[in-house]
């Protein structure tokens, strides 16, 4: 399949665009927080034509993006005081609520739940879509599975040239890491993913949040309750350690610097290709050819922007080793752990 590629900003990119959802095909596009593949979310061919591009499993369900509080009418049966509450202060943004889907939601497009996954993304090409196209568009991120998500149309050009109809290219993405999942199916709201919406922010809205047990700590007995996150991710083709000193509150100290190099100096004698990562300011610390710098230290935005795009680097070098600092696991550093804890396989080095 030749796939179109364009510009936002081309006169005809979002009326052809258009044209290809309402036929059922699929256009990537750009939201603030990654890359997704779009189909038709009513349209069970399309969404099917998902999994089989992206290689994903069809027992992992997708998120429905709209672009108006009454689409949620379309999808959802039940709706609370509490979640009308919810989408209200975060909507549009990264925010994905679950909710029990009505019958005309496609068992194909929720992986055969009985609920489905909601949000109406910030991102003006992404609402200019959704509006102009009438279609509730199904989206997950644009990756290949298993991949790091899509944050420049470049990333999805790499995994989806040739398998989908239309790449829409909107420059690259604000966030960086996807939308926060929150289940608002039970008595109290879930968080199923940990994404740029952080559980206080959540609280200061709904009172009392719980995480989902089975994203906290990897436990084979537990099984997360967004699918997805069962599946190994983001993860690139080297085997990636993150060192860590829980002795500071940082995580990072002289002595995580002197075994990152230790590492490096090890691969470097035995002709492994090794990559480091670590922040801006910390470049100068390291031994090593191939350092590959995630923002700021202290700046959790900053290095949740660049987190995909520097695990796809690693894959561009061939990385077979990549020994990376560590992040605080507070606040929006709780979501950039768990990206980098599940593409480290959780293999982490306590000094
Ligand atoms: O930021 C985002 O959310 C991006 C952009 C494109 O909007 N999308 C995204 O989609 O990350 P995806 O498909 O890569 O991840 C969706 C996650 C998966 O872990 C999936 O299992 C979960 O949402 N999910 C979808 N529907 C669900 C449902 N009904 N119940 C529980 N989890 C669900
Ligand atoms: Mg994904």
């Amino acid at each position: 399949m030749d796939t179109i590629i364009k510009k936002t900003t081309d006169d005809d990119a979002i009326s052809l665009a258009c044209g290809i959802l309402q036929s059922g095909g699929l256009v990537a596009f750009p939201t603030e927080t990654v890359y997704g593949l779009g189909g038709d979310g009513l349209n069970s061919d399309s969404s099917m034509k998902i999994y089989s591009a992206k290689g994903r499993p069809s027992d992992n369900p997708l998120i429905i993006h709209i672009a108006e509080m009454t689409d949620v009418e379309k999808l959802a049966s039940e709706i609370s005081p509490k979640a009308r509450t919810l989408m209200e202060a975060f909507w549009p943004g990264p925010l994905t609520v679950i909710l029990k889907k009505r019958p005309e939601v496609p068992d194909t497009t929720t992986g055969g739940l009985d609920t489905v996954a909601i949000r109406m993304p910030s991102h003006p090409d992404a609402a200019r879509l959704i509006k102009e196209s009438g279609v509730l568009i199904a989206a997950p991120s644009a990756n290949t599975s298993g991949r790091p998500s899509p944050t420049t149309a470049a990333h999805v050009i790499e995994d989806m040239n040739g398998r989908i109809d239309m790449i829409l290219d909107g420059g690259p993405v604000g966030i960086g890491i996807e939308s926060t999942i929150v289940d608002m199916t039970g008595d109290k709201p879930v968080i199923l993913r940990p994404g740029f919406i952080t559980k206080k922010d959540l609280e200061a809205v709904l009172g009392k949040v719980e995480i989902d047990k089975a994203i906290i700590e990897p436990d084979p007995n537990l099984r997360p309750k967004a699918p997805g996150m069962k599946y190994t991710h983001y993860a690139p083709s080297g085997k990636l350690t993150i060192i860590e000193d829980p002795s500071t509150d940082s995580l990072i100290s002289d002595a995580v610097t002197e075994r990152i190099n230790a590492e490096v100096s090890r691969c470097i004698n035995s002709g492994i290709k090794v990559a480091v990562l670590t922040t801006e300011d910390r470049r100068s610390l390291y031994k090593c050819e191939n350092i590959i710098t995630l923002g700021a230290s202290g700046a959790g935005a900053t290095v949740a922007a660049r987190l995909y795009g520097a695990l796809r680097e690693c894959d561009d070098i061939g990385a077979e080793e990549i020994f990376s600092e560590s992040f605080d696991r507070d606040e929006l550093g709780f979501s950039i752990m768990n990206r980098l804890l599940k593409a480290a396989g959780h293999r982490v080095i306590n000094i």
